[in-house]
């Protein structure tokens, strides 16, 4: 199975899928693909130190998002990829876009999914706000990708407990360590594998 990873940052779980590719816990799974829509993310020089094509593409250097859409399906459906794996990608995909790849799309989101999700909720946000009200347990989902944000059909998720001593950083990195770089690399391989 041939996957495209769309991404906006550090590309830490775009790691985890590399090294779980590499480590043989991810089967007949192949990256074909790196999109980032930020130039500079250093998860495109982790796509060029493991021999993968990565490419900057910003809805920015597009007329309108339709146009960004229409791109995007095209180079996704040419590089022959089956599934897109959002890893942090921070760009609200075009409803076209989404349409085009049904059942087809994954995210990971850092947190309990209904928990803290939705507009407004990624990255260090999501785990600021779980501090803020005080909950005891978070943790990561993976899920499919719907019209809606963050509102598709939940893949798998994990528990990480809080800490009186957290801070939104340590907490995040957590969060990435004992959750997301292990359920998202395993849905890949449970796809890939026919068990979903
Ligand atoms: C991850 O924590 C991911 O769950 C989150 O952004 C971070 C990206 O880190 N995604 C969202 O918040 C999506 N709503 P990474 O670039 O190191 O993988």
């Amino acid at each position: 199975m041939k996957i495209a990873v769309l991404v906006s940052g550090g590309g830490t779980n775009l790691q985890a899928i590399i090294d779980a590719i590499a480590s043989g816990k991810i089967t007949n799974t192949e990256i074909a693909l790196v999109i980032s829509n930020k130039e500079g993310a250093y998860a495109l020089e982790r796509a060029k130190n493991a021999g993968i094509e990565g490419r900057f593409i910003s809805p920015k250097q597009y007329t309108d998002k339709e146009a960004y859409s229409q791109d995007m399906i095209k180079i996704i459906k040419d590089a022959g990829c089956e599934l897109i794996v959002l890893a942090g990608f921070l760009v609200v995909l075009p409803e076209s876009f989404v349409n085009a790849f049904e059942g087809k799309i994954i995210n990971i989101h850092p947190s309990l999914i209904p928990s803290f999700c939705g507009d407004g909720f990624y990255g260090l946000k999501v785990h600021e706000k779980a501090l803020e009200r005080g909950v005891k347990v978070t943790g990561a989902t993976v899920h499919y990708v719907d019209s809606g944000t963050d509102t598709g059909p939940i893949i798998n998720q994990k528990a990480v407990y809080v800490k009186p001593s957290d801070t939104p950083e340590i907490l995040q990195k957590r969060v990435m360590e004992e959750a997301e770089w292990i359920i998202l690399p395993q849905a890949i391989d449970d796809i890939a594998n026919h068990r979903i």
